[in-house]
């Protein structure tokens, strides 16, 4: 255990240095392919840009340097079971923007996050609605929506919890039941936004009408009633630990289908791992911390889905009411790295 420590501490380094220069030539592309597309719009020059500019780095041919650091974490893992680094730091690349053409794969959302935590924010004004806003996650957003100043409403099967804190009584308590359509219909008449945070364990059939049917269900009539945005709060995938949640993940892939066809323009998906609360901060706080840089780890078969940073659900919150507050915010999948990084932050 001695010997492993060091060794990861100095994964962990070098994989924050590959994020680092990830996101450094991120920005020089981004910055790059601007004035590119700045020049080709001033076209009018009768030169070509490739006579005047000598020829620069492709995004392609970066790889390998990149790479390289890698590599150079593989050869300081050789007492670790972690026989396919290289072919996962390839792996790795190649999923990256570094090795894909913009061309002909749509941009992440976390690419579009970054640009919108930038740009200055138009806010779509209008009610939220959030589906199981009782529930843990449900309850944050509420609470971050009210701060920023939004009017709040919540549907859930028992409406109005228990508590005695004040932000409960900003909030406009629906009964309903995502399994009975119907029963959302007047919730939803006045949402500009709505955000579902409906979701749980149980039998695979269960898990499947909780996650899938019932989240469909909302999907199908928000797009009825003309809300602009449909936030979900989805999760991450854990490998082979899926397998043995199958219902889970079944059912939240067909909600997230239903978001991309009923909301292709206002649908936000977020995938979290783990989500912590306040009285777990000391806990899993440290942990978020450090593996929010050990991206390349987590792909590695089998033990991977054990570096999976656990998240902060007021960094879910804030990410969330951005997502269908800001019509500038991208939609699609956030995924859990974004979600750190764009919580961080608003
Ligand atoms: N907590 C985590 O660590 C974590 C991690 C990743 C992803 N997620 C996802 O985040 C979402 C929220 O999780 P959570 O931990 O906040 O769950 P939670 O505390 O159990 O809240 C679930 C909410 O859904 C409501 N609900 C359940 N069935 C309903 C139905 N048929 N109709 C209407 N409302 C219903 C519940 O209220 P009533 O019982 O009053 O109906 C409750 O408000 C889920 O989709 C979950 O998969 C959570």
């Amino acid at each position: 255990m001695c010997n492993v420590l060091p060794v990861l501490a100095d994964a962990l380094t070098a994989s924050q240095r590959f994020e680092e220069q990830l996101l450094n030539r991120l920005a020089s592309r981004r910055k790059r392919s601007r004035s590119r597309s700045f020049k080709t719009r001033a076209s009018v020059v009768p030169v070509s840009h490739s006579s005047v500019h000598p020829r620069k780095e492709t995004t392609r041919s970066r790889a390998p340097r990149i790479k390289d650091d890698l590599r150079r974490v593989a050869v300081s893992l050789p007492s670790l079971p972690f026989p396919n680094f290289l072919s996962i730091c390839d792996s790795y690349i190649s999923r990256s923007r570094y090795g894909r053409s913009s061309e002909t794969e749509p941009l992440k959302a976390e690419e579009a996050g970054r640009e919108t935590s930038r740009s200055i924010a138009k806010v779509l004004m209008g009610s939220i609605l959030v589906l199981g806003g009782n529930g843990f996650v449900g309850s944050h957003v509420c609470k971050e929506a009210l701060a920023q100043g939004f009017s709040v409403s919540s549907l859930s099967r028992s409406g109005k919890p228990s508590t005695r804190e004040s932000w409960a009584e900003k909030v406009e308590w629906h009964k309903g039941n995502l399994l009975e359509p119907e029963s959302l219909r007047d919730a939803m008449s006045d949402a500009t936004a709505v955000v579902s945070c409906v979701g749980g364990f149980g039998s695979p059939s269960h898990m499947r009408t909780l996650n899938g049917t019932a989240n469909v269900n909302a999907v199908q009539v928000a797009s009825e009633q003309g809300v602009q945005r449909f936030a979900y709060v989805s999760a991450a995938s854990f490998g082979v630990i899926d397998y043995f949640l199958q219902g889970y993940y079944d059912g939240q892939r067909v909600t997230e289908a239903a978001i991309s066809s009923k909301f292709p323009n206002g649908g936000v998906i977020l995938r979290p791992g783990y989500i912590y609360g306040k009285s777990e901060s000391i806990i899993f706080a440290p942990f978020e911390k450090v593996l929010q840089y050990a991206e390349p780890l987590r792909r590695i078969p089998l033990i991977g889905p054990v570096f999976t940073p656990p998240v902060s659900v007021f960094k879910v919150a804030k990410v969330i009411v951005k997502g269908v507050t800001d019509p500038t915010f991208s939609p699609g999948v956030v995924d859990l790295y974004s979600i750190i990084r764009l919580g961080k932050e608003l």
